[in-house]
């Protein structure tokens, strides 16, 4: 049962936009700058994990420069799951209501970020969707796609969830969404970081929500998607899917099982700033709008 209509949901407060940065010096200042314009009032915080390309430097001119600009430096790389939790915890002991994930090379559109906030509203977590009627890819390579597709698809079974875009990193979280899952023992480095985030949220029975996205594929600098990166997602993927399974058997918690999802393919792009207000279709049907969104699983959230 999905009981996200019922639900009353509080204001969203204050927003803050965690971009993470390995080796971002030419696509920074363009992103900061689109954030800052498509939502005035929401903060942004560059979590640097010491990017030898100068995009901390970089970073902390614009923070000179506009005091809503935060910027958190990182000894390091460790990997873009460890600087989200961190950039949360920022964002959490600093007052922030709304954790925002945006990668910093411009596949996830300032522009769209509007939609997910109205999404929020009623919601616990949202997440900026490919794969759901309305959302696409620009510009990946057809290797990519599948890579990414099938990642989606491979964790959906494994976990047990209905979130089309399981993998995806544009996300808006409630901070007690981000305080009811358990953030502080998530030791996923790298993109199954996602993955583990979203199951989370599901398995705590929190009202996640996807909303259509266009993703576009970076024009400047490199991915710093590696093999490393696959397999560790695989891994931990197939672990919690086994593990999950196992407890089932032996009369642990069940694994989260989410209502059914459209399998419309929904090819047209949707006009992202035609409908700021996004219809919510929270149930089995979404009629494959191209504003649709979806409700991946439901319940209440446990007090824990
Ligand atoms: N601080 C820090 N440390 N940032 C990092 C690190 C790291 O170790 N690794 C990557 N980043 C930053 C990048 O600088 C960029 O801003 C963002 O994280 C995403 O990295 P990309 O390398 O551009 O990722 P991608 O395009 O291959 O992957 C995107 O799609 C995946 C799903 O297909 C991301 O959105 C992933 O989160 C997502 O899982
Ligand atoms: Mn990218």
């Amino acid at each position: 049962m999905n009981d996200g209509e019922q639900r009353s949901f509080g204001p969203l407060g204050r927003v803050l936009v965690i971009i993470p940065t390995y080796n971002e010096a030419e696509n920074l200042v363009p992103i900061v700058r689109r954030v800052r314009a498509s939502v005035a009032d929401a903060d942004v915080l560059v979590a640097d994990d010491n990017s030898p390309d100068g995009t901390g430097k970089l970073a902390d001119d614009l923070a000179v420069e506009d005091p809503s600009v935060h910027v958190l430096h990182r000894e390091g790389k460790e990997g873009l799951g460890a600087a989200y939790l961190a950039g949360f915890r920022w964002g959490i002991d600093n007052g922030y209501d709304v954790l925002v994930e945006m990668d910093a090379d411009g596949s996830h559109q300032p522009e769209e970020l509007p939609r997910l906030l109205t999404a929020l509203k009623s919601a616990d977590l949202v997440l900026g969707s490919r794969w759901i009627p309305g959302g696409r890819v620009v510009n990946w390579p057809k290797s990519r796609e599948f890579i990414s597709r099938g990642g989606s698809t491979y964790s959906r079974l494994m976990l047990g969830v209905t979130i089309r875009d399981v993998t995806g990193g544009y996300r808006a979280f409630r901070k007690e969404t981000l305080l009811g899952l358990g953030m502080d023992d998530v030791a996923s480095a790298g993109y199954c970081f996602q993955v583990d985030l979203a199951w989370r949220a599901v398995k705590a029975g929190f009202h996640v929500v996807e909303v259509p996205i266009t993703f576009v594929e970076r024009e400047r600098g490199d991915s710093k998607m590696s093999r490393n990166i696959v397999a560790e997602a695989l891994l931990r993927v197939t672990g919690w899917g086994i593990s999950s399974r196992a407890a089932r058997f032996t009369g642990g918690k069940p694994a989260a099982v989410g209502e059914a999802v459209p399998e419309d393919d929904g090819d047209e792009g949707a006009d992202a700033d035609a409908d700021p207000a996004v219809r919510l279709h929270v149930g089995p049907q979404a009629d494959g709008e191209a504003d649709a969104a979806i409700t991946a699983e439901a319940g209440r959230p446990s007090p824990s």
